[in-house]
């Protein structure tokens, strides 16, 4: 099996906490019975997610996800194989946007979250690592 790791952004359609959670709630569980890490940014503008796992597993994955009518727009970042997990701790980290993830966001963006500012998918990795380190857990985490 390859290890794949794969970025993508795309913009959330207008959404209610109920969404949120039956997104992360079907991704805790899928993700821990597939094997997948990773991480999912949201602000109410942006999804930013990173998945990481078996070639075919991240890609059977990421066309169920693109396929999602809660969101548009989604732009792949990266996808490829890799040497290593980078949120192997999670089945999928939520990361929330409030004062804590805006002071971290402006080091990588001074201008404000804006993923197409962004060239290089090491760098957006870099920032969702950092943003998942600094994050409170999900008080709901899978059951
Ligand atoms: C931005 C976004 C990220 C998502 N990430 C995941 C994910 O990592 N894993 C997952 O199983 N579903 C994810 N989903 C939900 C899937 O699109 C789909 O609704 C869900 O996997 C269906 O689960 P089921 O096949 O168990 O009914 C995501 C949806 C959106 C909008």
């Amino acid at each position: 099996m390859f290890l794949s790791r794969l970025v993508y952004f795309s913009h959330p359609v207008p959404l209610g906490n109920a969404d949120v959670t039956d997104i992360l709630t079907k991704s805790y569980a899928n993700n821990y019975l597939e094997n997948l890490t990773g991480a999912l940014f949201y602000n109410g503008s942006w999804f930013v997610q990173v998945l990481e796992g078996a070639r075919d597993i991240v890609t059977q994955m990421f066309l169920k996800i693109s396929a999602d009518p809660r969101h548009t727009g989604v732009t792949l970042m990266e996808f490829g194989t890799a040497q290593q997990r980078l949120f192997a701790e999670w089945e999928m980290r939520y990361i929330g946007a409030g004062p804590l993830q805006e002071a971290i966001i402006r080091k990588y963006m001074p201008a404000g979250f804006d993923p197409t500012v962004i060239a290089e998918s090491a760098a957006m990795v870099r920032l969702l690592r950092e943003l998942a380190d600094a994050t409170p857990p999900d008080p709901s985490p899978r059951s």
